[in-house]
This record gives structure tokens, sequence and C-alpha cells, in this order.
């Protein structure tokens, strides 16, 4: 396993490009399956996760070529219609490829996916909508196979927004006969970016980014080129790196609109934030103020910033709540940090954090790819040295972390592991 080494305490000051979003390349991807087709894809960032869903688009049949501008992917001669497990459990989102097989085949197979370890991440939400799909589901062994002769358009009403199932849904049913209507809907930009780019394919979908869509099934989808939105929780993190260590910087490349909580409360936290429309700007005060965070669906605060945030919470002023809503195991990171001097208390799904005046550096643990992300950060605004170990999580959904970071001013060195 490799580590991050940071020597703290250096103001974060310049311009950073905020790469593609991980969690919209994946299904948009995976909705290279669905045409039969060519696909350009551009601004998909150069990531483990992304590597991942390449190799398993590669392994079913697909022709995959990558430069480093674009990526085409040709998905005419598709022989296989599951999913290795090894490449299953290295990430979860993979599940979506599932829906993306069972829309254009009527059949898939594949295993539990893997994935962060911050809470059960259970896929009965997608599987229940893939029957009310019409697909027959048999589990053995671990194996979900799915398969049918036709998908059938229907009603499904989600439990939860979950953002998977709702795209798992839009991908399964694309080509179906019939309409679909999905309520209780997750509104992510993700899922808007993905409809976007089958609608280019020549999908007919309507209410993306609302709690409802509609999907009326086409017979055929035609080649398409689609250049992917970037990354939301990349810019939240850079707006919080700049945050912790009192910097002044520039986000190019970012959408505001996309992190419209995350601006809000490191305002009211007592940074200064201007935005463009692709740009956003932060110049932090010495030493911010405690806030109070509650993670929710879109478009409320985003649990995957929670972690990033709760870094720069723990060296503001006074005490801060923070209330995680969406997964249950998202609070480890704090425990690592606690090594470097954080001060919490955790009840259940809340965390009480009092704002220490300086962290000491120290060595610690990635838990989760976010989790990680706050690490850093901390060891970012850490008196004297810090080691990050386990940065497999991280760059699952970083792209060159280190090197942006190292061009803004921070002292962060990459040690190889075994
Ligand atoms: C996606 C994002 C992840 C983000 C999360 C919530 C990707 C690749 N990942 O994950 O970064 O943190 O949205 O914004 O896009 N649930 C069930 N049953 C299911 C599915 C989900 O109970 O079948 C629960 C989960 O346990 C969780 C909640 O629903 O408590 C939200 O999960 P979901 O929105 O599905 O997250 P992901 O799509 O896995």
């Amino acid at each position: 396993m490799s580590s991050y080494i940071i020597k703290g305490g250096k103001r974060l000051n310049g311009e950073v490009k905020i790469s593609g979003s991980k969690n919209a390349s994946l299904p948009i991807i995976a909705a290279s399956i669905l045409n039969g087709s060519k696909t350009k894809l551009y601004n998909i960032p150069d990531i483990h996760d992304t590597q991942i869903t390449l190799k398993i688009l590669k392994y079913i049949g697909c022709r995959v070529k990558k430069t480093s501008e674009k990526i085409e992917i040709d998905s005419r001669y598709i022989t296989k219609k599951e999913i290795p497990e090894h490449l299953m459990r290295e990430m979860r989102s993979t599940v979506i490829l599932a829906g993306a097989l069972i829309g254009r085949f009527k059949e898939a197979t594949f295993s539990y996916p893997g994935g962060c370890d911050i809470g059960a991440r259970p896929i009965d939400l997608h599987l229940k909508a893939f029957k009310k799909l019409g697909i027959n589901i048999e589990e053995e062994y671990g194996l979900i196979r799915c398969k049918c002769d036709k998908i059938t358009g229907t009603n499904i009403d989600l439990d939860f927004p979950s953002v998977g199932a709702t795209e798992n849904i839009i991908l399964a049913s694309v080509l179906a006969q019939g309409k679909t209507t999905i309520t209780n809907a997750a509104k992510e930009p993700e899922i808007v970016d993905l409809v976007q780019m089958l609608k280019k394919m020549g999908a007919k979908i309507s209410g993306e980014g609302t709690a409802q869509i509609e999907i009326e099934g086409v017979q055929k989808l035609k080649e398409v080129s689609y250049r992917v939105m970037p990354d939301r929780i990349e810019a939240g993190t850079f707006l919080c790196a700049a945050a912790i260590t009192g910097g002044k910087v520039k986000l190019i490349n970012a959408i505001p609109e996309h992190i419209v909580p995350v601006i809000s409360k490191l305002e009211e936290a007592g940074c200064k934030i201007k935005t463009d429309e692709n740009s956003i700007e932060i110049e932090a005060a010495k030493r911010l103020k405690a806030v109070e965070i509650k993670t929710m669906p879109y478009p409320g605060f985003p649990t995957d910033m929670q972690s990033i945030i709760g870094a720069v919470l723990v060296t503001a002023k006074g005490t801060s709540i923070i209330t995680e809503n969406i997964f249950e195991n998202r609070f480890k990171y704090l425990s690592e940090l606690n090594r470097m001097g954080a001060k919490y208390k955790q009840e259940g799904s809340v965390a009480i954090i009092t704002g220490v005046k300086k962290l000491l550096g120290a060595k610690v643990k990635s838990t989760d790819l976010r989790g990680g992300a706050s690490m850093i950060l901390a060891g970012l605004a850490a008196r004297g040295e810090t080691q990050v170990e386990n940065i497999e999580y991280v760059l699952r959904g970083y792209e060159n972390i280190d090197k942006k970071l190292s061009k803004l001013g921070a002292e962060i060195k990459l040690k190889e592991g075994d």
C-alpha cells in the first residue's frame, strides 16, 4: 500500500483545473454498451474506478481506445453478458453495468458489488426495480442472474431516491417496450448528465433532475460523442483544501450550481467565495467558525463531502455538529483525525466536533475514498509531517490529487508501497 507524505502549514494559492466527474463517468461508460455502436467520451478522469469499468467493457468484448483527450468505445462485438466477480468486487458501481447489459441483451450475470467501507451498501432497490420491469432474477452461490424475453415499461416508486438504482432503471429501460416512470427518483447532477448523454444517443427521457423521470422506450440508439460534467466532489475538496489552509484558490471547470450547499457552509464558516458560470474562487479566513451540517440527497449537502468538510471543522473555532443521514458508517475518518489531535464525540449518526487550534502531523490510514481525502486535507493544515497510508482508496476517485495540490503550493509526496 502506498502513502502520501505531507509537510503541513503551507497556505494554498493559485488555480486548479477540476477533472471530469467520476460518478457521472461510470454510468456514462456503462451506457456505451446500449447503442451497439461507437461512443466517444471526453473529460473522463483517469482514475482507478474508470480504469476498472473500461477493463470490464474490454472483458465483455467492447473495443476500447484511450488517448489523453478521449475514450472511444465500440460496443458492436460484445460476446459476454457476465461481469467477472474479481472485478465486480473492486468497486460497487460496477452494478451499473448490469442495467446496461440487461437493457441491450435482456440478460446479465453479476455478483454482489464491492466498494468503500462506509456502511452496508445493499442493492435491493436495484433488484426490486429489475423485477418490476419483468426481469427474472435468480441468485445462486452469490451470483445474480438476470434474464427476460422483453422489458416492459412500468411505474417504479423508489423507497429511497437511490442514485445507483435510478441510473440502473434508466439504463435498463431506454430500450424497453413502452413507458417507464420512476417516482422518488434521485435528482443528482450525475443523473442529469447520464440522461443528456442517452438523449444524444436517441433515448426519449424527460424529468431528469426532478423526482419523476419518464423513459419512453425506443427501438434503437445511435453513435454518440459526449463530454462528461466536471467533478463536483473534487471541486468541493479543493475548496475545503483552500479553507483548511487559510488559502486563496480559483477552481477552473467547476459548476457552482452543483455544490450550492458546500459553498453556503464554507461562507457561513467565514470564507469569501466568488462564482462564475464555470469557476469558483475562494479566499479563506485564517481561522474558520464552526457550522452545522446535515447530509441529504441532492440538492442537500452531499454525503461525499461530509468527511472532507469534517476535516475543515476539526480546526474551526467552536463546536460543529454533523449529522450523516445517507451512510451509517461514514465517521471512521474522525478516529484517524483524532491521532492528529482532533476532538470529537460520536453518537450514532451524529458527530460533535470541538475545533482545535492546530492539528499535529501523524501516521494515519485512509478508511475509504473520501475519508482518505479528509486526512490529506488535515495533513495540509497540520504542524509537522503527516503520512496518509492506504492511499489506493484515494486514487480510486481523484485524478492527480498530489500534483494538483503541489501546484497550489502544498508539500506532498507519494511514497510507493510494495
Ligand atoms: C452514489 C455515489 C456515491 C454517493 C451516493 C449518495 C456513485 C458511483 N456513487 O452511490 O459517491 O455517496 O450516491 O449520494 O455514483 N440503498 C439501499 N438499497 C439499494 C441502494 C441504496 O438501501 O438498493 C441505500 C444505501 O445503503 C444508502 C442510500 O440508499 O444508505 C443511498 O445510496 P445510493 O444513492 O444508492 O448510493 P450509490 O448509488 O451507491
